[in-house]
């Protein structure tokens, strides 16, 4: 039996279309080569950065209360903080930089522009392709505001099909194939590593509920289409690597719901059944890996630290063809960045003293002033248990609380703490306190898979 040249060319063409399209949607695009199979390569991985554009505020008096009274995030440096760690990828040029989700503070149009064209500038001064994925707070947020003097005021958010217009160089035109029922889509930037970039959150609720809805899942037909991708990439002797927002596993004892995906048995089956082994997920802004399962069907889930906050880290993840995986974090040099920037600003100069104050600061006050409000307890008694909050708070979003473990199950405050458990008024924040006292001796800052 023998073929015609164009015959061939033309089943090979057919079955091509066909293999994508069984998957999803088919993607023609203006995607690179892939890597070439064998290649080492490198990523680094962030989450979180609630970009907020200088065009939404004025850094007048509303701004300036909201920044200061939320969780922590230092919105008053954002361009700056991304601007540093733009200059970073610039210096060392990895392959790939992933960003899982919440994007934006609030799903500001103009946030998402302003974000947008810095990655462009990225790309171009690094070489390094950027995948983008949405969180709960990037689409259709009803609580998307701007702020002028001491005024808020609503401004527009995007829908899903903006959002992927918006972040169209990064991942979407890129990919190989997209989920039908989300903005889930896979991406093969190297022949040996893959891409699966999930999008969990619900924002198709916002509007019935007012709020960006914290809660995710992965749907029915997305788990399907994941079983699809994940077989054509065993097909092509390709690994993944999978993101996205929500988390896999509770990073936490007390804070989960809402955080982990609402259908995490379901998806965690789903992985185990399909190799997907290696999950970096955010949302919680602290630094956490958690994994289950036995050592050769082990599923890790790295929750990533917040951009936006300090310390301001991130993950890099080299994969090499002979040893796999290996993870570890760094962090963001502002007070470097400054100097070489020539800026003036004596906070972004001594960023790190800056940073840690700020953070610290408000650990602290919200502490000592609920212990306080007890009237149970002495100025000294209130100021150690606020210290104990303080330190524990502080190594808790670095991933690092492992390293003083032993510090603080000696130190008075916390024997305050646990003396407490009969305070009514202390109930939460001691269950909070307990909960960031870490059960294993997992480093959460280095991970190597083989
Ligand atoms: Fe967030």
């Amino acid at each position: 039996m023998s073929f015609h040249p164009k015959k061939l060319l033309l089943s090979s063409f057919l079955l091509v279309f066909i293999v994508l399209s069984l998957m999803g949607t088919a993607c023609s695009s203006n995607r690179p080569d892939p890597i070439v199979s064998g290649t080492e390569l490198s990523m680094f991985i962030t989450t979180d950065i609630h970009y907020i554009a200088d065009s939404v505020h004025d850094n007048g008096s509303a701004f300036q209360k909201y920044w200061k009274t939320g969780d922590g995030r230092q919105l008053n440096y954002i361009d700056e903080i991304v601007s540093a760690f733009g200059s970073k990828v610039e210096k060392e040029k990895p392959d790939i930089l992933i960003v899982s989700g919440d994007l934006t503070t609030n799903g500001e149009k103009e946030s998402h522009l302003a974000l947008a064209k810095k990655f462009k500038e990225i790309e171009e001064a690094s070489g390094t392709s950027i995948y983008v994925i949405p969180g709960n707070h990037d689409i259709s947020n009803p609580w998307a505001r701007g702020f002028k003097e001491d005024k808020k005021f609503k401004v527009p958010s995007v829908d899903s099909s903006e959002f992927k217009d918006i972040y169209k160089d990064f991942g979407f035109s890129e990919a190989i194939s997209r989920d039908n029922y989300s903005l889930s889509y896979l991406a093969a930037p190297s022949e040996d590593v893959w891409l699966l970039m999930l999008d969990t959150c619900e924002y198709y609720l916002n509007d019935k509920t007012n709020t960006p809805v914290t809660n995710g899942e992965l749907g029915e037909n997305t788990l399907k289409w994941i079983e699809k991708c994940s077989k054509l990439a065993k097909e092509k002797n390709a690994r993944i690597v999978t993101v996205m927002h929500h988390n896999l596993y509770n990073h936490s004892s007390r804070i989960h719901y809402g955080f982990t995906l609402d259908n995490h048995i379901n998806v965690e089956n789903t992985f185990r059944d399909n190799g997907l082994n290696l999950v970096f997920s955010g949302h919680l802004h602290i630094q956490d890996i958690k994994y289950k399962g036995e050592e050769e069907n082990r599923i890790y889930d790295i929750a990533s630290s917040s951009m936006v906050m300090y310390p301001f880290q991130y993950g890099v993840l080299d994969y090499s063809p002979e040893s796999g995986f290996d993870y570890k974090t760094d962090r963001v040099d502002i007070e470097n960045w400054a100097r070489e920037n020539g800026k003036t600003d004596e906070n972004l100069l001594n960023f790190a003293t800056y940073s840690e104050d700020f953070f610290t600061n408000a650990s602290f006050a919200k502490a000592y002033n609920v212990v306080a409000e007890t009237g149970l307890y002495s100025v000294i008694e209130a100021g150690y248990m606020a210290e104990t909050m303080k330190l524990l708070n502080l190594n808790y979003f670095r991933g690092t609380t492992g390293l003083i473990k032993e510090q603080i199950e000696n130190s008075s405050g916390y024997k305050l703490w646990i003396a407490a458990d009969q305070v009514e008024a202390l109930e939460a924040m001691r269950a909070y306190i307990l909960s960031m006292i870490p059960h294993n001796d997992i480093d959460n800052n280095k991970l190597q898979i083989k």
